[in-house]
């Protein structure tokens, strides 16, 4: 597609430029790309409470939040002080210590899991809570749900969200048949075909494993039928066929609520994966769930799993700081905030006349830019039926008024406890003539 340059990125051109030449696409994760909607990705400089300042100098109020780890805003200073007096004590050790028992205590004490273990990364943890569950139940098959993206595990990127639906990758090559073999996707918030697949593999079947709320398709929160929520059914029915229930909350977990997902519909899985939030901005993640599963995992049990780095003193102090500075009073901005959100994005579109839809799981959000009549999104098969040219000319347009909206249509928009009057009045003046470029790309 053709996109305007923006003026006043001269410095981040060169450095793309640059980047490019060592780094395949310029980027270290592919999103980061601007692939989707075009144009020139910001390098940026530095970054404080509600906003980026880039190469160029232009400051942006902040909507991607490091694609959500920084729920307290950037370089909060409690956080950095945590960091330097972490730092001055020596960067790892590769040996035990206290900050990290007092981490996974503060994850205990937030959500329904009895033991955790620390990791790297999200895909780290997605990728070992799969090992865990198989190496318990002796079975292979696991259900992921299309549009759900659990990192780049190579059994779970068959139907990815995030950047596989962003790039519009069918499916990855290096990841063998093979290797997906054993990975059922299922449509998201499809109770029939759940229960199908366990019809048919029940007893094959290790593990059920679900975003808490999909987030990497856009919001879709989990439907409600008769009363019972699609992560109570998993559970339930998992249960019932002796698999596992496994939720993924890498992105809703200490951010759309103190307790995450868990907190607004109450459903304790057997094993789940954190990140992002957790980590406080640095490389930091877990996995936890029953005692007796994760008894199982070497040095106890049998089932191997490790990391140099695991459990590093300056991402556990980040963390530790950064869950408890999120007390209840900022999830309850959060919420206003967001609630405040949805709604003047709501009004610009309406105004403007584009077809949408808005969805939220907590605080979290995502505007799906829908063809009209679409009244709501419950799966990835309708989340692909969104404009990427009317987002596109939308997300440039607020970039033009510095708001850094995600680069892709795909993914939720993430608030900060940053995020004051002054940034919130930034993006509310920009949105109606986002709302006309968008207009005009649609028509
Ligand atoms: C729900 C979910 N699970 C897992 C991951 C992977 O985490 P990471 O990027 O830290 O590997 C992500 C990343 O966006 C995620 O959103």
């Amino acid at each position: 597609m053709t996109v305007r340059p923006i003026p006043g990125t001269v410095l981040s051109e060169a450095a793309f430029e640059r980047a490019k030449g060592v780094t395949p696409g310029g980027v270290n994760s592919p999103v980061r790309a601007f692939r989707s909607v075009g144009g020139t990705p910001r390098f940026i400089a530095r970054a404080e409470g509600a906003y980026l300042y880039d190469l160029d100098g232009n400051e942006l109020v902040d909507l991607v939040c490091s694609w959500g780890p920084m729920l307290l805003g950037h370089a909060h200073p409690d956080v950095i002080g945590a960091v330097a007096d972490a730092a001055r004590r020596g960067t790892s050790y590769g040996a035990p210590t206290v900050a990290e028992v007092d981490l996974a205590a503060e994850i205990i004490d937030r959500m329904p899991v009895e033991q955790v273990r620390l990791v790297n990364s999200g895909t780290e943890a997605t990728m070992s809570v799969l090992r865990l569950a198989r190496g318990v139940t002796g079975r292979n098959k696991i259900i992921k749900f299309a549009g759900c993206y659990h990192g780049h595990v190579d059994a779970l990127l068959a139907a990815a969200g995030s950047g596989v639906a962003t790039l519009s990758i069918p499916g990855t090559p290096g990841v063998t048949d093979a290797t997906i073999a054993d990975t059922l996707v299922l449509g998201y918030n499809d109770r029939a075909a759940v229960g199908k697949a366990f019809t048919d593999f029940g007893d094959q079947i290790a593990a059920v494993i679900t975003e808490a709320a999909p987030g990497n398709m856009g919001v879709i929160p989990p439907s409600i039928e008769d009363g019972v929520g699609f992560n109570a059914f998993l559970a339930g029915t998992a249960r019932e066929h002796g698999a596992l229930f496994i939720s993924d909350e890498v992105m809703t977990g200490f951010r759309v609520g103190r307790s995450g997902q868990f907190g607004l519909d109450g459903v304790r899985p057997d094993l789940m994966t954190f990140g992002k939030v957790m980590g406080g901005g640095f490389p930091a993640a877990a996995f936890g769930g029953r005692a007796d599963l994760m008894q199982h995992l070497a040095p106890v049990g049998s089932v191997y799993q490790a990391g140099t780095l695991s459990g590093n003193p300056i991402a556990t102090a980040a963390g530790l700081a950064t869950l408890r500075l999120a007390t209840p009073q900022v999830y309850q901005q959060l919420n206003q905030t967001s609630a405040l959100l949805r709604a003047e994005v709501r009004a610009a579109l309406d105004a403007a006349g584009v077809p949408h839809v808005i969805q939220n799981a907590g605080n979290l959000f995502s505007v799906f830019f829908v063809p009209d009549g679409v009244t709501a999104v419950p799966d990835y098969a309708t989340a692909t039926q969104q404009s990427t040219a009317a987002y596109a000319a939308f997300f440039h347009s607020m970039l033009r008024s510095g708001v850094y909206l995600p680069p892709s249509v795909y993914e939720a928009w993430f608030l900060s406890a940053a995020h004051d009057d002054r940034a919130l009045n930034r993006i509310v003046d920009a949105l109606p003539a986002a709302a006309a470029a968008a207009a005009s790309a649609s028509g």
